[in-house]
């Protein structure tokens, strides 16, 4: 029996019977306090600039089974992880993906992990909603790059944009609370950004703008073309909004304003012109149990192996422990004018942003 096993105390709480680890330290003295968790590379769109039309995805006897993304992600939570994101490709087309959720909301009763969240396309939430936040998920990202349903068909490629707006009013009428992420594309959503301020203003949601990253083949147009960096994005805001700089930091690399006009909050996600390495508590797990220290670099670890090899987890927690002590300082992203082929070889898909 594995020393995670939980058992059901007299007031009815899940209680662990974990022992204290030692929390994760990076070599630059980082604590690791948020797993990111690709539980499928599988995707119901085959949006332009994350996937071509045609990609391969893992067979299924490679991925890692539910049960073994619990034993993963339940390890982290006992080596300290306060934040779990569970993400794809898209996390909710991950068959019987609910009894992960459920499983992993036991963390959150006993007080060891203090969120439980998703990143989503919105394609499945009229279904999830309320099994969501009987989870105990209370908020959600949702990526929506553009209002316009012929523009989202053509970056979407397989989406359905009502559909979309469907599970976001679920996931409204259930309660979550919703980040939008939006993917800057020159030539495409440039000319929706005003309209997507008032629309999440109006509408209570945080907004991201994400500057496309270097990640995976996707065939057709190079990521040159789409490039548009925040810097010009946010001059084109501050045509018609005021943007406050506030000090609200969410762990994550983004920067946040507040519009005052709306009163909502705009986060900008400048990997390619920022450098937020410094502050990085975060590491991502593939579906395939290969975590991956850094977004933007190819070292990673295999859990999967010695995750199988032991019911026990002492073998996958000093597996763990040694990845983190080979997390590095940061990265180095560039759109290669030259090379105009990916800076990382795998696709967004595959450690799910
Ligand atoms: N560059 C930037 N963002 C990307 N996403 C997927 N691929 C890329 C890329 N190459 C976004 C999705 C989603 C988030 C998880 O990552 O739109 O919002
Ligand atoms: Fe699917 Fe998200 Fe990639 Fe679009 S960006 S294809 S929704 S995983």
């Amino acid at each position: 029996m594995d020393k995670l096993e939980q058992s059901v105390g007299s007031s009815g709480m899940v209680v662990s019977e974990s022992g204290g680890e030692a929390p994760l330290i990076d070599p630059f003295q980082r604590a690791i306090s948020y797993l990111r968790v690709s539980v499928t590379d599988r995707c119901d769109f085959r949006c332009v600039y994350c996937m071509s039309e045609d990609m391969t995805f893992l067979p299924k006897a490679e991925v890692l089974s539910l049960e073994e993304l619990d034993r993963l992600c339940s390890a982290f939570v006992r080596l300290g992880v306060k934040k779990l994101r569970l993400t794809g490709g898209e996390p909710l087309v991950r068959r019987n993906i609910m009894w992960l959720i459920e499983r992993l909301g036991r963390h959150l009763k006993t007080g060891e992990l203090n969120e439980l969240t998703l990143t989503t396309n919105g394609s499945q939430l009229a279904r999830y909603a309320d099994e969501l936040v009987a989870a105990g998920v209370k908020r959600l990202n949702v990526s929506i790059d553009t209002l316009d349903p012929h523009k989202f068909a053509a970056i979407t490629r397989w989406g359905k944009f009502d559909k979309v707006m469907d599970g976001l009013a679920a996931a409204e009428a259930a309660g979550l609370k919703i980040k939008i992420n939006c993917v800057a594309l020159k030539g495409v959503n440039d000319d929706e950004v005003h309209n997507l301020v008032a629309w999440c203003g109006e509408r209570g949601y945080d907004l991201t703008f994400i500057e496309v990253m270097p990640m995976g083949d996707i065939g057709g147009e190079t990521r040159l073309e789409q490039y548009w960096p925040l810097s010009m994005l946010r001059a084109e805001l501050q045509k018609r909004w005021t943007l406050n700089e506030i000090d609200y930091k969410t762990g994550g690399p983004a920067r946040y304003v507040e519009v005052k006009e709306t009163g909502g909050r705009i986060g900008f996600i400048t990997p390619l012109t920022h450098n937020f390495c410094e502050s990085c508590n975060r590491v991502r797990l593939t579906c395939t149990g290969t975590l991956y220290m850094c977004l933007g670099q190819e070292d990673a670890a295999d859990l999967r192996q010695p995750l199988r090899a032991s019911d026990d987890d002492q073998l996958l927690i000093a597996a763990i422990r040694e990845a983190i002590t080979r997390k590095p300082k940061g990265h180095d992203f560039i759109i290669d004018r030259r090379r105009r082929g990916p800076a990382v070889g795998r696709h967004m898909s595959v450690t799910g942003g």
